[in-house]
């Protein structure tokens, strides 16, 4: 079964290796189809060169945030969502089994975690490493069986998880067709996991080894802004392809 993984993006100085490093992971994976959705009003064309590159089955799709979010002054932003709600609005048009898994640019994942999610038949779950102070996000397994969640932000959420942490299935989530991201910061994982009702923590499938191995980290990377613009006498090629802020 095809893996879709839905990748959010942004235009950032970081965005192209971010990118690059994630794309050479895919390229090892087979039968992925790579849905790589800018928070964007136009696709960028280096994004579109990269992609290109890699020879990987994709679509490069944009899905601007809202101005009503971006334009906030102060607190969180819903980053991201306008992206994967783009991303699954392409899987119900297009796909009709398979796996869907949600994928930050800026992760670090290993090629085992997509063997591991490949056979999931509604929704599975993994640890996420480097996350929160608790240094793991993971359901806890206890004698084989569900027992809660290990979390650093639990917040009254039903599915206190990453991202990173779940993988679902094309078949269970078309039908579905209600199912949803929510703008709503902090409670994104949550609210699309409420939205694939009925669906309780019990009937998780608990991969890599009962949640005892990471094969996923939230790695971020720091910020690079260049504190001076490109000074093309000084540098010579005008023909560099860097992204700027
Ligand atoms: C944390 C969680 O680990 C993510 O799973 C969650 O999506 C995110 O918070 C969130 O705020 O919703 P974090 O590392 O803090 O992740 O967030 P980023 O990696 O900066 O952004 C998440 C994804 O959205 C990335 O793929 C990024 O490229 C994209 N993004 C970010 C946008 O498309 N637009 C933005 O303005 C910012
Ligand atoms: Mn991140």
């Amino acid at each position: 079964p095809p893996l879709y993984i839905i990748t959010p993006t942004y235009r950032r100085a970081e965005q192209l290796p971010e990118l690059t490093r994630f794309a050479h992971t895919l390229m090892l994976v087979p039968n992925v189809y790579w849905l790589v959705i800018e928070d964007a009003f136009e696709k960028s064309s280096l994004v579109a060169k990269l992609l290109e590159k890699t020879g990987l089955r994709y679509e490069h799709l944009i899905a601007p945030m809202p101005e009503q979010y971006k334009n906030k002054k102060s607190g969180p932003k819903p980053r991201g969502v306008s992206n994967r709600n783009r991303g699954i609005q392409w899987v119900r048009d297009n796909a009709a089994d398979g796996v869907m898994y949600f994928a930050d640019d800026d992760n670090t994942y290993d090629l085992e975690l997509f063997h591991e999610m490949r056979y999931t038949k509604r929704v599975s779950m993994f640890p996420v490493g480097l996350i929160t102070k608790l240094g793991v996000s993971s359901p806890v397994v206890k004698n084989g069986v569900f027992s809660g969640f290990y979390d650093g932000w639990i917040a009254g959420r039903k599915f206190p998880v990453d991202m990173a942490g779940f993988a679902v299935s094309v078949k269970f989530l078309l039908q579905r067709p209600n199912a949803t991201m929510p703008y709503k910061p902090g409670y994104e994982e949550d609210g699309f996991l409420k939205s694939l009702k009925p669906f309780e923590p019990k009937e998780i499938e608990l991969l890599a080894s009962n949640c005892s191995r990471i094969l996923v980290w939230h790695t971020q990377t720091k910020r690079n802004d260049p504190s001076s613009s490109l000074d093309l006498k000084a540098y010579g090629n005008t023909n560099i392809a860097i992204l700027k802020k």
